[in-house]
């Protein structure tokens, strides 16, 4: 059975991007995945200390709430990040998350970058703000899906990328939106 863990930047659980999470979530357990929910900012964790100590040891030496986390999506064949816009960008919970993966894109025996990711994997990355539709929020997921490359053999990298999400309820009340996510976590987690 497949595991996919969505990882939420937002601070609002019950907000656009982590609500399209749960629907993207739902639907790969319709076709058949086992699923986790991370809460970033519910954990306590540091970010990169840029000590490139991951670099011999193959793995962070930090120890913190998300140390378990890293090991988890290690396995996890499934990554759906979630992260709203803040100041055209995502926020700093899912940057300094996303720094942390850092140790699955360099080879230990080499000092080398080498994606350490082992086996295939798919990936969607979600990205909600209030302006109109923009391509450069658009680029500002497509940033990460290109990262997730570093880090193991991503065969596919889906892009969610929601404009005109405001008010915290603005995606739960867009039943077309969640439907459309749903079908989407059935069909790529399937
Ligand atoms: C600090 C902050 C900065 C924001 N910056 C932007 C922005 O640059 N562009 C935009 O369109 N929306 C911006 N927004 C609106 C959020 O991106 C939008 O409400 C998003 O859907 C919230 O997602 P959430 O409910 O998952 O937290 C900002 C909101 C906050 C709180």
């Amino acid at each position: 059975m497949n595991t996919v863990i969505g990882i939420a930047g937002s601070a609002r659980k019950k907000g656009n991007s982590a609500t399209l999470m749960r629907a993207i979530l739902k639907g790969a357990v319709r076709a058949g995945a086992h699923t986790k929910e991370v809460y970033l900012n519910g954990l306590v964790f540091k970010g990169c200390q840029g000590c490139e100590k991951c670099t011999s040891k193959g793995k962070c030496i930090l120890n913190d709430d998300l140390t378990s986390i890293l090991n988890e999506l290690h396995k996890a064949e499934g990554w759906v990040l979630a992260s709203p816009i803040y100041y055209d960008s995502v926020t700093g919970q899912m940057k300094t998350f996303f720094d942390r993966c850092r140790t699955f894109t360099i080879d230990p025996e080499t000092q080398k970058l080498k994606p350490q990711l082992k086996g295939k994997r798919k990936g969607v990355v979600i990205v909600t703000y209030e302006d109109k539709p923009r391509k450069d929020y658009y680029h500002e997921a497509e940033k990460l899906a290109n990262y997730l490359g570093w880090m193991g053999d991503f065969s596919k990298v889906e892009i969610v990328s929601e404009g005109k999400l405001g008010p915290r309820d603005a995606a739960e009340n867009r039943p077309d939106l969640l439907a459309r996510a749903e079908e989407l976590g059935k069909d790529l987690f399937g």
